[in-house]
């Protein structure tokens, strides 16, 4: 084993309570204004589910789904810190929150096109999505290219 780079155990909860704000840092890479850590923890808190993996307490990767409980959920948020990627952590984070939602009649995510292969090698399919921002949300949240 490398020293500089020691193999970490992930471990996967679907319980945001344990998390604390300042464990999620190193998130929304290449957005123009982040939420907040405290916005973020409240995003996972409302969503009808998330999944975390964590390294220790620290979060390093983190997937959301808004849902109407029973026929269909989406699925805003999918994102493990760089230094964390390539080792199968957004890959079981899609499985975990698939399973969540087992039985349901579909998930949908919005995506740019350079992923839409990761995603299909994962079970998804393409199709036309539409989408709508607000410009002048007061949280902070806006998408790269505004
Ligand atoms: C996409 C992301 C969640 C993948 O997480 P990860 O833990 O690295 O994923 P895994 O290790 O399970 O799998 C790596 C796969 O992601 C692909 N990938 C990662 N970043 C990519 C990128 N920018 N463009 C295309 N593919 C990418 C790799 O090519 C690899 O594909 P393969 O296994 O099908 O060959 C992570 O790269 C990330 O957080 N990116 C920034 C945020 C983002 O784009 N989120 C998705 C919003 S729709």
């Amino acid at each position: 084993m490398d020293p500089a780079n020691p193999i970490r155990l992930i471990s996967y909860t679907n319980d945001p309570s344990c998390l604390k704000a300042e464990t999620l840092n190193g998130f929304f890479e290449g957005w123009v204004q982040k939420p907040t850590p405290e916005q973020h923890l409240e995003i996972l808190r409302n969503s009808a589910a998330c999944w975390l993996a964590l390294d220790g307490s620290r979060c390093v990767g983190f997937i959301n789904a808004i849902s109407d409980g029973f026929f269909y959920a989406t699925v805003p948020l999918l994102e493990v810190i760089p230094e964390y990627r390539g080792k199968g952590i957004g890959t079981e984070l899609i499985r975990r929150m698939r399973q969540s939602f087992e039985g349901f009649y579909g998930m949908d995510l919005i995506c740019d096109e350079n992923l839409a292969p990761f995603y299909e090698k994962r079970g998804f399919f393409r199709a036309v999505g539409m989408i709508w921002r607000n410009d002048g949300f007061g949280g902070g949240v806006q998408t790269p290219t505004d």
